[in-house]
C-alpha cells in the first residue's frame, strides 16, 4: 500500500505516513514523544522526547536500499542472530531486509500511539506493536505457524544515541557470565561495562540494564521481557572502517544494548504450535540535574 493509502487507512489522532529514504514510514506524534517506524524492515527510525538529544542512533551512512538492513534504529534481528544457518544467507536474519504490512494503528490505551506491523514467513508470523509515549514500548510477537516446536534466535538489536562511548556506563550486568566473541572468551562481568575497545559481548541475562549518560545528563532504563539474553555491541575503531554503512568515527555516539534470544548462550527461543511468544523492550529515560 502506498502512504496515501496507508493515509486513507490508519491516519489521524497522532498517526502519519512519510516516505523515509524510499520506504513507507510511520510517524506516531503525541504529547509525550515523536517516533518513526519504517514499514520496511519494521524498523524503528526515531523516538525523540522533548528537550531531550535523540534517544536512537542512526548512521549518517547507513544503506536504505531493498534487500539491505538499514543501521541504526532498532533492527529487528529474526528468525537468526548472527551468521546465517546453513541454507539461508545474510546476518541476523530476513525480516529486516523485508516489507512488512501494517496491520493496524491508533491511539494506544496506556496513552500515546501505537502501530503494528504484521510480517508473514514460511513457518511463522510477527505482530510487532510500538508503542510510543513518554516510554517506548516494543513488542514482538511470534506465531508458530507449524505443528512442531518452532525455534529460533533473534533480537531487538537496539542502536543508542550516546555523549561519547569512553564517558558512558552500562550498568545491570555485574556478576553476569558472558560470551565475549571478539576474543572468543568467556567471563563475568566486573562492575559496570565501560567502552574503551571493540566490545561484542552476549550476556546470559534477562536483568534490566542503564545506559549512565553523564555527557547528555540521563540515564536510558531497558527493561526486558521474553530475553534471556543481552547483547553489548561498539565496533570501536578497526570494525568501523571495514563496515561500509557505518561512519569511521561514529563509534563515538553509539552503543547497542539488544534484547535477545541468542542460542550461542541461552536456550534460543522455542514457540509451540498455538502459543505466541513475545519478546518485548521497553525502553525510558530518567533525566539526571
Ligand atoms: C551485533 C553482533 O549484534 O551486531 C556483532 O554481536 C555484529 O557481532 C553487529 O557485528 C552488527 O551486525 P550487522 O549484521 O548488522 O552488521
Amino acid at each position: 500500500m502506498n502512504i496515501d493509502g496507508l493515509m486513507e487507512k490508519f491516519g489521524g489522532n497522532g498517526i502519519s505516513f512519510e516516505d523515509y529514504h524510499g520506504f513507507p514510514a510511520v510517524r506516531m506524534e503525541n504529547e509525550f514523544s515523536s517516533t518513526l517506524v519504517s514499514v520496511y524492515g519494521g524498523h524503528v527510525i526515531e523516538f525523540k522526547l522533548p528537550e531531550c538529544e535523540d534517544i536512537l542512533w542512526m548512521s549518517g551512512k547507513s544503506l536504505f536500499a531493498n534487500g539491505s538492513p538499514m543501521r541504526g534504529g532498532v533492527p529487528v534481528c529474526f528468525p537468526w542472530f548472527g551468521a546465517a544457518p546453513e541454507g539461508k544467507s545474510g546476518s541476523h536474519g530476513c525480516v529486516r531486509n523485508a516489507m512488512w504490512e501494517v496491520s493496524a494503528a491508533g491511539i494506544a490505551p496506556e496513552g500515546g500511539n501505537f502501530v503494528t506491523l504484521y510480517f508473514k514467513g514460511e513457518d511463522f508470523e510477527l505482530y510487532y506493536t510500538v508503542t510510543a509515549n513518554y516510554t517506548l514500548t516494543l513488542s514482538l510477537e511470534v506465531n508458530n505457524l507449524g505443528v512442531a516446536d518452532f525455534h529460533f534466535g533473534g533480537a531487538l538489536h537496539t542502536y543508542f544515541n550516546v555523549s561519547d562511548a569512553e564517558k558512558i556506563a552500562i550498568e545491570g550486568l555485574h556478576g553476569v557470565s558472558f560470551l565475549d566473541t571478539v576474543i572468543n572468551e568467556n567471563g563475568i562481568q566486573d562492575g559496570a561495562l565501560k567502552i574503551d575497545r571493540e566490545i561484542d559481548r552476549m550476556f546470559r541475562s534477562c536483568g534490566s540494564v542503564r545506559i549512565v549518560d553523564p555527557g547528555y545528563k540521563r540515564v536510558i532504563h531497558i527493561d526486558k521481557y521474553g530475553s534471556d539474553s543481552t547483547v553489548v555491541w561498539n565496533p570501536w575503531i578497526d570494525k568501523s572502517k571495514r563496515m561500509p554503512d557505518f561512519g569511521d568515527d561514529e563509534y563515538h555516539t553509539m552503543v547497542c544494548v539488544e534484547a535477545g534470544k541468542v542460542p550461542r548462550i541461552g536456550d534460543g527461543g522455542v514457540v509451540h504450535s498455538g502459543v505466541p511468544f513475545e519478546l518485548r523492550q521497553v525502553i525510558r529515560v530518567e533525566l539526571l540535574d
